[in-house]
């Protein structure tokens, strides 16, 4: 239609032609964003083609900080992690709590189970003991007649472990299936959904056969559940009260522990300050996950559903101050994986992981709940004692300084003068201006 912004076969364009139609139907300058956009295209071309395989209608790189949390020690191991991460003091944030607890013992973390979850959905009309006679008698000829798929998988020790029927009463033609895997190291997407897709055909023909076409079956859909309450690692720091200190705002450790665990215990009540405290949380976690080329969006949803799993949403972390003893700790479900998807393709993710030891999936579960907890010690921290703005501040600060393309000298002295004003792009912007109209006259 004229006047229409629209397109078809643009997927068939190539980048050059993909950048040109965008810019010159959405942007002012297109030559200009044309060259920008190009500019970002990795010199390295091989590793271009890679990412630009990733995706469909792919016109460039959006580029990230690619950062490193020094000085975690988890289970007796030193670890440099690597985080990606936009948001400022995120990584000095984490930084800060692995440093502070290296001093106090460090992390321990533990893997509590690795059982990964796919769903048929199907229609039946029969009664659920139907089912169940089937699943109970065919068991052992569908793992048989799924060995194509998962003899590589059980050769590393992984494979298909459970069926289980689940019914709805509100939906009553409806059944599933809900088959439980052990995925080793990778994260398991495809083997879960091939395997799924396949096991929903010899459902079917067995339903027919051993019913004798009484019933009627029809399958809705099969794929993985990215909740996993028994794929779950747990992290932990603890430490003597008296060690605690010493705390910024020259607070006490007794009282820093007696705030820091109501914060918590508000979190655990709250479903309003636990997603926030969540999301503090998922700064880590996410950052770790991003940099080791996992799906981030597996990771958050399972985690809000774990979170919620009593039927309230709550704190994903938890604190206990008792004869003496601070211990704060962090239970989520993680399923990563280090081996296959984009942990090996992307390039940044590879040494990402040679970065952390290439550990497999469950030291890299243990490694990513550690920087989540550090992150949260660090986030509470900050609120039951100086505040948070005043490290969002300080970052803040540095980043209007570089939008301002403040000079070294510049910089100095905008810190200096603003340890004790209050920062905002005004303030900062007005201080500039005066220091260069100083200059001028
Ligand atoms: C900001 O990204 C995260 C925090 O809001 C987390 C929290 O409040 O616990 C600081």
């Amino acid at each position: 239609m004229e006047g229409r912004k629209t397109i078809s076969g643009f997927s068939k364009l190539n980048k050059r032609g993909k950048i040109k139609w965008i810019v010159e139907n959405f942007f002012k300058d297109p030559e200009v964003v044309m060259r920008e956009l190009m500019s970002y295209w990795l010199k390295n071309e091989e590793q271009q083609k890679i990412l630009d395989g990733f995706s469909e209608n792919t016109i460039s790189v959006f580029p990230m900080p690619f950062s490193v949390a020094p000085n975690f020690v988890i289970n007796d191991k030193d670890y440099c992690v690597p985080m990606v991460i936009e948001e400022s003091s995120v990584v000095a944030a984490a930084s800060s709590a692995a440093k502070y607890w290296m001093k106090r013992g460090g992390f321990t973390a533990r893997v509590i189970d690795v059982m990964k979850l796919g769903q048929l959905h199907f229609n039946f009309n029969g009664q659920p003991d139907r089912i169940q006679l089937i699943l109970t008698k065919y068991e052992a000829y569908f793992k048989k007649n799924l060995k194509p798929y998962t003899e590589n998988m059980e050769a590393r020790g992984g494979g298909i472990m459970d069926f289980k029927l689940r019914t709805f009463e509100v939906e009553p033609d409806y059944f599933q299936v809900m088959i439980s895997f052990n995925t080793c190291d990778s994260m398991g997407a495809n083997f879960i959904n091939t395997i799924l897709e396949e096991f929903a055909v010899l459902l079917e023909s067995k339903i027919h056969s051993e019913f004798d076409g009484l019933y009627e079956y029809r399958t809705i859909m099969c794929i993985l559940s990215n909740y996993t309450p028994d794929c779950v690692v747990e992290a932990y720091a603890s430490c003597p009260v008296a060690d605690l200190g010493p705390l910024a705002g020259g607070i006490k450790p007794e009282e820093f522990a007696d705030k820091f665990a109501q914060a918590i215990r508000i979190a655990e009540i709250d479903p309003y300050r636990a997603t926030t405290h969540n999301k503090g949380i998922f700064n880590g976690i996410d950052s770790v996950v991003i940099a080791t080329g996992n799906d981030f969006r597996a990771i958050e949803s399972g985690g809000h559903t774990y979170a919620a799993k009593d039927g309230q949403y709550r704190s994903l972390s938890h604190c206990e101050v008792k004869d003496g003893i601070f211990k704060f700790w962090l239970t989520v479900p993680l399923a990563l994986g280090t081996v296959g998807g984009l942990t090996k393709l992307h390039p940044v993710a590879r040494r990402s992981l040679e970065m952390l030891g290439n550990p497999g999936a469950e030291e890299l579960m243990q490694i990513v709940a550690s920087v989540g907890l550090a992150q949260n010690f660090a986030a509470v921290r900050s609120l039951v004692t100086t505040g948070i703005q005043r490290g969002h501040m300080k970052m803040h600060l540095s980043n209007v300084l570089n939008q301002l393309k403040a000079t070294e000298k510049e910089f100095k002295m905008a810190v200096e003068h603003f340890s004790n004003e209050i920062v905002s792009h005004r303030s900062v912007k007005d201080f500039i201006d005066a220091l260069r109209s100083q200059r001028m006259n």
